[in-house]
């Protein structure tokens, strides 16, 4: 049988911090106080002009294949998910395989499925490798909602930021990604929503992002704290037996009441919210980088991956490293 193991992960952020403070001198009516108190976020980062999805994901894409230790000629399917891509078409991953210097590659392609798409990018992947088809992946979260932010919106707009996270994926013939769940209901799509379309060369409609806060909240705790739950009951596994979650950063009090239905210490628990903000589909891989860059994930390890995001979609994975 064939599995597939992460072999390594990278992870860009643009340009300098901007904290909470930051954004109150930049004119938003808000406070250090009210951001950290209600989500925990304290600073995150923004693409300087010019700088476009593409060009975040294959600085982070650079650094996995790097981690991995193999080269970018050996990657034979490239996933990039995003909801912020530099264009209408060609997609993001074509844009970053040439990036690569990669020509004549194998399968390139961006999957949407707003902040659970670094796991819907990840379940796709495993699936081509356990078939056969593929041998090695590079899996990309990557955005720039700053671009789809409405800085007149201080219920939305202190809440994002920019990023990427990348992974190798690999063929072997000892397990890595043992289970994955993937979820959605369309019925929701009024809550978190870009409600804008294009026509005759325009946008048309509200091209920035929108959001019911409250009935996201309610259903990003359920839909995570379940979603894990499912993957350890498909892989067999014992909640115990889990070394580290690795959830969307969205909110840390999403985060603790996530990790308090799994009866999961936030010891165990990975957050960089309060450095990166929500970075969508960029967030999962982000902080799985910084955890395993700073040490805390091992080989040997089992770590749960979990998003929630538009749609509404939700999912996650059981990985063991
Ligand atoms: O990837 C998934 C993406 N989204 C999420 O995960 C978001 C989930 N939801 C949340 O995290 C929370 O609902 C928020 C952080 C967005 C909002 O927190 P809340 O406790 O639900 O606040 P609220 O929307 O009920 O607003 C409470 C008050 C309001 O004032 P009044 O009407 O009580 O006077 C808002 O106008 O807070 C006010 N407010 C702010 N005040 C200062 C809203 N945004 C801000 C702000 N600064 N940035």
């Amino acid at each position: 049988m064939i599995h597939a193991r992460i072999a390594g992960t990278g992870g860009y952020l643009p340009g300098e911090a901007v904290t909470n403070d930051d954004l109150v001198k930049r004119g938003i009516d808000t406070s250090d106080e009210w951001i950290a108190s209600r989500t925990g976020i304290r600073a995150r980062h923004f693409a300087p002009p010019g700088v476009t999805a593409s060009g975040l994901a294959l600085a982070a894409a650079r650094r996995a294949i790097e981690a991995a230790g193999c080269e970018a000629g050996d990657i034979d399917l490239l996933i990039v998910a995003t909801s912020t891509p530099d264009y209408i078409f060609p997609s993001t991953a074509t844009l970053v395989q040439a990036g690569l210097g990669i020509r004549n590659g194998g399968a390139a392609f961006d999957v949407q499925a707003v902040c659970c798409g670094f796991v819907y990018g990840l379940a796709v992947a495993e699936k081509f490798i356990a078939s056969g088809s593929h041998r090695r992946a590079l899996v990309i979260g990557a955005e720039v909602f700053s671009r789809i932010l409405d800085w007149s919106d201080r219920g939305t707009c202190v809440l994002f930021g920019d990023g990427a996270g990348a992974v190798v994926l690999e063929a072997s013939s000892t397990p890595g990604v043992r289970a994955v769940a993937l979820h959605a209901d369309g019925g929701h799509h009024a809550i978190l929503c870009v409600p804008g379309g294009v026509a005759d060369g325009k946008v048309t409609g509200d091209p920035f992002l929108r959001m019911d806060g409250q009935a996201v909240f309610k259903f990003a705790v359920k839909a995570l704290g379940d979603v894990a739950q499912e993957v350890a009951d498909l892989a067999g596994a014992p909640r115990a037996s889990i070394d580290w979650l690795v959830p969307h950063q969205a909110n840390i009090r999403i985060i603790q009441a996530t990790a308090r239905r799994l009866g999961l210490p936030m010891d165990k628990v990975v957050t960089t919210v309060e450095r990166h903000g929500n970075t969508s589909a960029a967030s999962v891989p982000l902080a799985l980088d910084c955890a395993v860059r700073d040490g805390r994930i091992r080989a040997g390890q089992r770590v749960v991956i979990e998003g929630v995001g538009g749609g509404f979609t939700w999912g996650a994975a059981l990985i063991d490293f």
